[in-house]
């Protein structure tokens, strides 16, 4: 079967990529993942906050970040960060981009206004071929209103896109007053691609020593549901490409994924808990699935159960919401 695609200008094998995640920091890893059949690698993220540090030199500038750093820094629960800086993102990017010959997707994490979107460029001068710009944040200020909030957004993906020549994917949250809305205005912001969506990392409350504990669980296949039912709203209807992110374990998430307008699958967790091998694994599970359905090509899989399409799109709206509550039985 022929899984050919094109995502972010870029020609892939399949639409099967990795997602964000530490595995880019080990060149090893990188090979294995390239050598299992992976068509397109992302990069960990460079977070604002590590730019705004090597900008400015002080230790003391990430107090201001608050929580927002641990969020982040729950990301990576064995590196640390503040160690490692800026070249040596830019430097093991160029690395990863010299040991594969597969796409590289470099990443930018960033919520607040500033000079932090400039690295954009180097990320790109850095071999880049595409950027992903993670818009992680939690909406803590009591005085910033939904629409300042999607304003200030906005506003860095147009200094983001401004900055760079390679296409562009934003990384969202699915927790926007008007999602859709806010999705047609990134695509005309210059966003490429919608990444859809970032898991959010819960940190629980250490009830012994009165603390914080970052939590960081890896995701399970039913998370995957919250992404299809915003990936089938979105699907035909905005500018941009869209990928999905989160509760993609197996080759039936992936064409469910496919089947409400996924343009490209990122998958983390699963890699990390099944290794390199879950690609080949997905991928022989996607064909034969179309195999045994007949379908010809990824084309006509893709979008083919997304609102304008499906049969009853009632079903994905509030009408499915009364029938679900009245489906119980005990
Ligand atoms: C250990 C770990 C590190 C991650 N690092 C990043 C990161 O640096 N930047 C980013 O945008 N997402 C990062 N993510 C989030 C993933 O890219 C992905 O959005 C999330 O894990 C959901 O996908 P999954 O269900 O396939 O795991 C990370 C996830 C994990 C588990």
């Amino acid at each position: 079967m022929n899984l050919d695609t094109k995502y972010l200008g870029l020609d892939l094998k399949h639409p099967i990529i990795a997602g964000a995640s530490p595995l880019p920091d080990d060149l090893d890893k990188v090979r294995a993942l390239e050598d299992a059949g992976i068509a397109a690698i992302t990069m960990y993220s460079l977070f604002e906050e590590q730019i705004t540090q090597n900008m400015i030199g002080t230790e003391a500038h990430l107090g201001s970040y608050e929580n927002s750093f641990s969020e982040a820094a729950s990301y990576f629960p064995e590196v640390d960060l503040l160690e490692r800086g800026v070249e040596h993102y830019l430097d093991q990017l160029a690395k990863v981009k010299a040991a594969v010959s597969v796409p590289v997707i470099g990443s930018l994490n960033g919520t607040r206004e500033g000079e932090w979107v400039n690295y954009a460029t180097l990320i790109e001068s850095a071999g880049a071929d595409a950027l992903e710009l993670n818009l992680y944040f939690l909406p803590t200020d009591i005085d910033e209103s939904a629409s300042q909030l999607e304003d200030r957004c906005i506003r860095i993906v147009e200094a983001v896109k401004a900055r760079i020549t390679v296409p562009l994917a934003v990384k969202l949250s699915p927790f926007f007053t008007a999602l859709p809305h806010f999705a047609k205005r990134l695509a005309a912001a210059g966003a490429d691609s919608l990444v859809c969506f970032n898991r959010f990392y819960q940190p629980d409350i250490d009830i012994e020593n009165l603390d914080i504990r970052p939590m960081l669980d890896l995701s399970h296949s039913h998370e995957l549901r919250l992404r299809l039912r915003w990936l089938a709203f979105l699907s035909g209807r905005i500018d941009a490409q869209l990928a999905v992110s989160g509760g993609v374990h197996t080759g039936i998430d992936a064409v469910k994924a496919l089947m409400a307008g996924a343009d490209a699958i990122q998958v983390v967790s699963s890699l990390l808990i099944n290794g390199p091998e879950q690609v080949q694994e997905m991928l022989d599970e996607v064909n034969a699935w179309m195999q045994e359905k007949e379908y010809a090509s990824l084309e006509e899989l893709r979008g083919c159960m997304n609102y304008l399409r499906c049969p009853d799109p009632d079903a994905l709206e509030r009408a499915n919401y009364m029938r679900v509550l009245k489906s119980w039985r005990s």
